[in-house]
């Protein structure tokens, strides 16, 4: 491990958790899906649903969607239940549907076998979920001592140990630093004491030092470099591809079509498209004859791609070559459940019509 964060790399890690558990008993942010400090432990359900969701995604933009879920499914069994069409649009607009597909398959599998497995390695084994939310799940609901190692977790270890190596071969490192100083006891306050530290006092930028209870046995600090943690690998620039959707409308409804099953943004409701997601540039052409004429141009950014997607409109249509899909009233679009690539589109055509 490249560090050189003595006081803490030496064994100083009971000190260092002890000194964050105190400030959390204090500090902890009251969120729906936490417990506080001494409750008793949290719905396993509840925390792995909001564990879920909280990756690559902030705070502010899991409450709403926390709580629908909870009010729609109330249950692992009530969601293992449900309907794939009706979880998929329910999670429209918080982005990397995978994970909705994800969660379905491990609601029926937990609801199958009787509940959550209680360990970190139990649930690592089921579908969907990776090394974080398992670590996560078992420190937080069953209070295994589990290493948990989100964003705000490497931002606060990769400057409590001055860790130089740049992400992502870093995160090794950070890891095994996180492993010295997660405690026994109380492994999941301490997980979410991190994450609280992460986002209102070791911030990516301008933190708040003095008023940090480890930024005494802090190597970053100590040197003045704190801001420059972590390290990251320079950073690839994002191509951007191109494409067209297709509004198709008929007695007021608008034809929207499922996607495919495991692609991007797969098993959503969209507008038909000419394949931009497997395509790397151009436009296609519509899927059936008729008058189209362009509405224009949205754009979104996805992880490793910009888009810029064409919006075409038809006035009149062959309607006997349709794609398969369904017409969906067009004054009520917005509860289609579109991913918001398709809902600025979706937009787009309301405004051009
Ligand atoms: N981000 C991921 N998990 C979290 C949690 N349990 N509390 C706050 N932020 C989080």
């Amino acid at each position: 491990m490249q560090t050189s964060g003595e006081s803490v790399g030496n064994g100083d890690g009971d000190a260092v958790a002890a000194s964050l558990l105190a400030w959390y008993d204090v500090n902890a942010r009251r969120l729906p899906w936490r417990v506080l400090p001494n409750e008793p432990a949290p719905d396993p359900y509840r925390v792995w649903l909001s564990e879920v969701m909280l990756q690559q995604t902030t705070v502010a933009a899991v409450r709403a969607y926390y709580a629908k879920f909870l009010e729609l499914w109330p249950t692992v069994e009530a969601l293992a239940a449900a309907e794939d069409a009706d979880v998929m649009a329910a999670w429209a607009g918080l982005g990397y549907y995978a994970r909705a597909r994800n969660l379905l398959a491990c609601a029926r599998e937990v609801a199958q076998r009787g509940g959550f497995p209680r360990t970190e390695a139990g649930l690592r084994a089921l579908p969907g979920l990776g090394a974080y939310t398992a670590a996560a799940v078992a420190a937080i609901a069953f209070g295994e001592r589990a290493v948990v190692v989100d964003a705000n977790v490497e931002r606060v270890v990769s400057r409590l140990f001055a860790i130089a190596e740049p992400l992502p071969g870093g995160r090794t490192a950070i890891r095994a630093a996180t492993d010295t100083i997660t405690p026994d006891m109380r492994a999941g306050d301490f997980a979410q004491a991190m994450m609280d530290l992460g986002s209102s006092i070791c911030t990516v930028r301008a933190p708040r030092c003095l008023l940090c209870p480890v930024s005494g046995p802090c190597a970053a600090r100590a040197a003045g470099t704190a801001e420059a943690y972590p390290v990251k690998a320079a950073k690839k620039a994002k191509p951007t591809r191109t494409g067209t959707a297709f509004w198709i409308e008929r007695d007021g409804a608008v034809l929207l079509v499922q996607r495919e099953g495991k692609g991007m943004l797969g098993g959503m409701r969209a507008l038909p498209d000419d394949g931009w997601s497997a395509r790397t540039d151009g436009h296609g052409t519509p899927p059936i004859a008729g008058d189209w004429r362009t509405a224009g141009m949205i754009r979104h950014g996805f992880t490793h791609f910009d888009l810029e997607l064409q919006l075409m409109l038809c006035g009149s249509a062959d309607c006997a070559s349709l794609p398969p899909g369904e017409f969906w009233p067009v004054d009520a679009v917005e509860a289609a459940g579109l991913p918001t690539v398709f809902a600025k589109a979706a937009r787009l055509a309301l405004a051009n019509r």
